[in-house]
């Protein structure tokens, strides 16, 4: 499985250097940390690694291949799977066709062969439905299966979004705030099944506000503050690192 490697990557917005000068690296089976206060350019790292936004300067490679031009669909195909801060799932559609439109990066039966209803299209929707529904199970949505997503409380609504980034087997997920909003129960849940993730030799980025939930997880943070990383290592040694108390200095370190 690829590392992620971000090379002194950069994005300026005008004037604002949203990110400067970043280089940090995702490896495979691992979950690794990104934290910062609101505004030190966390998202805007996402943004540019899944092809949302451009860079400004620097490059990402996976493995040993520059992603840093490819738009978000072929990022995405090439292994690199995300949730976003601000969830996005179709409202209107069940929570198992959400999670099926996941593995549309997999799909080898053509659209038009889906439409004709054809035998191995129908066979193959099959499988992706009971894949649909081990998913669900594992992030224990089963019951909601058939619930239009849009009307699920927020931190289901989230697990959805994540059953769906993983349906694809991405080599590297990029998780942004994943568990804002949930409770204390629920959030352990997901660690236990972002663990399980990385033990199948997935890399996980995890980008949280809740920085106790990144030591407990990590191997490896990375601390970002307005725009700059001003420190990175091991969990423990880096939330007692001064600069880092420093830029937390108003908000909370746990
Ligand atoms: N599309 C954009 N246009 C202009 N400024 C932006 C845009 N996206 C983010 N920013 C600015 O970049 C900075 C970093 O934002 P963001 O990456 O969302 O921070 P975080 O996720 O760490 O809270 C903020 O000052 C934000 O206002
Ligand atoms: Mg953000």
């Amino acid at each position: 499985m690829p590392s992620l490697r971000l090379e002194k990557v950069s994005k300026h917005f005008g004037g604002l250097k949203a990110v400067d000068d970043v280089t940090m690296v995702v490896p495979p089976g691992e979950i690794t940390g990104l934290i910062g206060p609101n505004g030190a350019g966390k998202s805007t790292v996402v943004n540019m690694i899944s092809g949302v936004l451009a860079l400004t300067h620097g490059d990402i490679l996976l493995g040993d291949q520059s992603i840093a031009t490819d738009r978000a669909d072929i990022v995405a195909r090439k292994g690199v799977g995300r949730t976003f801060q601000n969830i996005r799932l179709l409202a209107e559609a069940t929570v198992l066709e959400n999670v099926m439109l996941g593995f549309h990066r997999r799909e080898t039966a053509g659209v038009p062969a889906s439409l004709l209803g054809l035998p191995a299209a129908i066979r193959e929707d099959r499988k992706f439905r009971d894949k649909a529904h081990k998913l669900l199970a594992r992030f224990r949505l089963d019951e909601f299966a058939n619930m239009e997503a849009g009307n699920l409380a927020y931190g289901h609504q989230r697990r959805v979004e994540m059953a769906r980034a993983i349906a694809s087997e991405p080599d590297i997920v990029l998780l942004d705030e994943p568990v804002a909003g949930m409770n204390d129960v629920e959030s352990e849940e997901l660690a236990t099944i972002f663990r399980e993730l990385a033990a199948s030799g997935m890399g996980l980025l995890l980008i949280e506000h809740n920085v106790g939930f990144v030591t407990r997880l990590c191997r490896n943070v990375y601390v970002l503050d307005s725009g700059r990383m001003i420190a990175s290592g091991d969990p423990q040694t880096v939330i007692r690192d001064p600069k880092v108390v420093a830029a937390y200095i108003g908000t909370s370190v746990q």
